[in-house]
């Protein structure tokens, strides 16, 4: 994780909006430091613990023209979040800036090296050696491009860096298995580890694939291999609205991306569902072929999606399975002849995921990326990707990426399954409006009020419904920072029932076709042990008796009525994150693209 932005302009004047601008979009990707190093005759660097507004507050009022920069906003994994460990990093005399994203995995042995040779230290990172091994480079006669080039060469790990040096215009970068994008603008040329970094002022990107290297001045782009020789590029168009990116007259960015759910299902379903004929086409899928079985890794929010895609396929008589991709161990899970790996993963970098992907396309499996992030790494690498389509999310917790995962793997269920109905789709298709229904109607927001105070809660449901009881109590940790656990409902009474109180509110996910018989026998063990019970159904006739409160859904058949009881325990963890005055789009201690495993 960690954000990095590059700029350097033919415009005067606006190196420093550039890099604050930038750093604000990235601020997703990590918010424990931030800081900025401007190029002039002199180096100038501003860093500062904390978020990018803290940064603003610390950089002088006075003027801070340059000729080029770099920015850092940080997700901390070597040394605690201060402002010694901010990014930018210097040599000794601050004539060579240092951005980093990744982690460099023999920076101790490097430090011992620049430490006989006299370099001094003054952080705990592992990025720090990048300048000086520049510098070092430098002193031994090097231009600095070859500089560069040099320290990079030395590293080993994972990295997206960018280095600026004082009296120069040029960004010199480099990736390893860390998004790094360019991006060509009328006036000016940028670099950053994603595209809202510098959406505003260009859509015409070029991404930099792993082992090179470029040059970027106001006059130009150039994308060297690690030799130097120059690499032809192509560049693409990124379709992604700025204005997709502010938060219209919301509170937060993740109450806005709530609401954005139904247009986000309808842009994931377009041109893809044809409810007449029940018929679901993926252009994207055209060429899949699937003979063997499905496995499924992910992530976070992403595993769950993937749990429960999983299940849509296993129901549609297709062998399928999830792993969290930090386990996937591609040596001890058969990979039949024919079979299908899918990474779910909305930013399409995270450091697990890819790495299990990566394992699965060597072992000789088919692959493919379901990713929100056009041009990530996930798409780049797989044999195939089918995209989302959610639009940017900034808020830390995912929420309409969650649903469009689901709404992707339901239709992929379909094209690999090749078992589509006409009811399948019209389902589908009724989504966006039932989802605003939910919006419009959802008494959450009372929910909240009455268990804000709960020592912790738990949420409960089956089939279907279990991966979505594990997504709400993930929301509800993720923004609330309070105790809470998700089980599959039957599981309740083999342990986690010990810890049932008066205190301990019990979501239960109750929705027809999912055995509720069953489930209601959990709540009914729940409510002996005089737990509160809110029930999310769409059969509150059912349920009513049995629950203190009742979050109602419309009905949308077995596979569908959980996403949309998901959207209520979204609202109710954002209504409690809200009523605690929590850091609602930027949780502590998380970052949204985690691209350190
Ligand atoms: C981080 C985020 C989670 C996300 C997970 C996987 O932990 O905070 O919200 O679910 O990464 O991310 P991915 O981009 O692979 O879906």
């Amino acid at each position: 994780m960690c954000g990095i932005i590059g700029y350097t302009g033919s415009g005067t004047g606006d190196v420093l909006d550039v890099l604050m601008t930038g750093l604000s979009g990235l601020e997703y990707r990590g918010y424990d430091s931030a800081g900025v190093a401007v190029a002039n005759s002199s180096l100038e660097v501003y860093k500062r613990e904390g978020e990018v507004s803290a940064l603003e507050n610390a950089v002088p009022d006075s003027d801070l023209d340059g000729l080029a920069g770099i920015g850092h906003t940080r997700w901390s994994t070597h040394g605690p979040p201060t402002d010694a460990n901010a990014h930018p990093h210097t040599d000794d005399d601050g004539r060579v800036a240092v951005v980093h994203n990744g982690i460099i995995e023999n920076y101790q042995a490097l430090r011992r090296e620049l430490e006989a040779d006299g370099y001094t230290f003054t952080s705990d990172t592992d990025t720090e050696v990048v300048p000086h091994l520049i510098r070092s480079a430098l002193d031994s006669g090097a231009d600095r491009e070859t500089a560069f080039r040099q320290a990079v060469q030395r590293l080993e790990g994972s990295y997206a860096v960018a280095t600026v040096f004082n009296g120069s215009e040029t960004v010199y970068a480099a990736r390893n298995e860390s998004p790094l994008v360019l991006g060509i603008g009328e006036d000016g040329h940028y670099l950053a580890s994603d595209v809202p970094a510098f959406i505003e002022f260009t859509d015409r990107v070029v991404y930099l694939e792993d082992g090179q290297f470029a040059r970027v001045n106001p006059s130009g782009i150039v994308v060297t291999d690690d030799q130097g020789a120059i690499v032809e590029t192509a560049v693409e168009t990124v379709d992604w609205d700025p204005e997709d990116a502010g938060k219209s007259g919301y509170d937060h960015y993740m109450l806005k991306e709530i609401h954005e759910q139904p247009t986000a299902i309808r842009k994931c379903l377009r041109e893809r569902v044809t409810e007449l004929e029940g018929s679901i086409d993926v252009a994207e899928l055209a060429d899949l072929e699937v003979e063997g079985p499905v496995q499924f890794v992910a992530c976070g929010t992403s595993y769950h999606a993937a749990l429960y895609g999983a299940r849509l396929l296993r129901e549609r008589g297709v062998p399928a399975q999830s792993f969290l991709a930090s386990e996937y161990d591609v040596d001890a899970v058969p990979l039949p002849e024919g079979s299908l790996v899918v990474g779910v993963t909305q930013s399409g970098e995270t450091a697990d995921t890819m790495s299990a992907l990566r394992a699965a396309n060597r072992a000789g499996a088919t692959t493919l990326a379901l990713t929100n992030v056009v041009g990530s790494s996930a798409a780049r690498e797989c044999d195939h990707v089918m995209y989302i389509r959610a639009g940017p999310e900034i808020g830390v917790a995912a929420t309409k990426t969650f649903v469009s995962q689901q709404v992707a793997l339901a239709m992929l269920s379909s094209v690999v399954s090749g078992r589509g109905s006409q009811e399948f789709a019209q389902q589908l298709r009724a989504l966006p409006d039932q989802i605003q229904q939910v919006l419009d109607e959802s008494t959450a927001r009372e929910v909240a009020a009455a268990y804000e105070d709960a020592d912790a809660y738990f949420f409960i449901g089956r089939g279907y419904n279990a991966p979505v009881a594990l997504e709400g109590a993930l929301k509800m940790k993720e923004i609330t920072y309070n105790h809470a656990e998700g089980f599959a409902a039957g599981e309740l009474k083999h342990g986690p029932l010990a810890l049932v109180t008066d205190s301990t509110p019990v979501f239960a996910l109750v929705t027809e076709g999912d055995d509720v018989s069953k489930t209601l026998g959990n709540v009914k063990e729940v409510e002996a042990r005089d737990a509160p019970i809110v029930a999310v159904t769409d059969i509150p006739d059912q349920v009513s008796a049995y629950a203190d409160h009742v979050l109602e859904v419309p009905s949308s058949g077995p596979r569908f009525t959980p996403i949309l009881a998901n959207i209520q325990l979204q609202l109710v963890a954002y209504w409690i994150a809200n009523r605690l005055d929590r850091s609602i789009d930027k949780p502590r201690n998380l970052a949204k693209s985690v691209t350190v495993k």
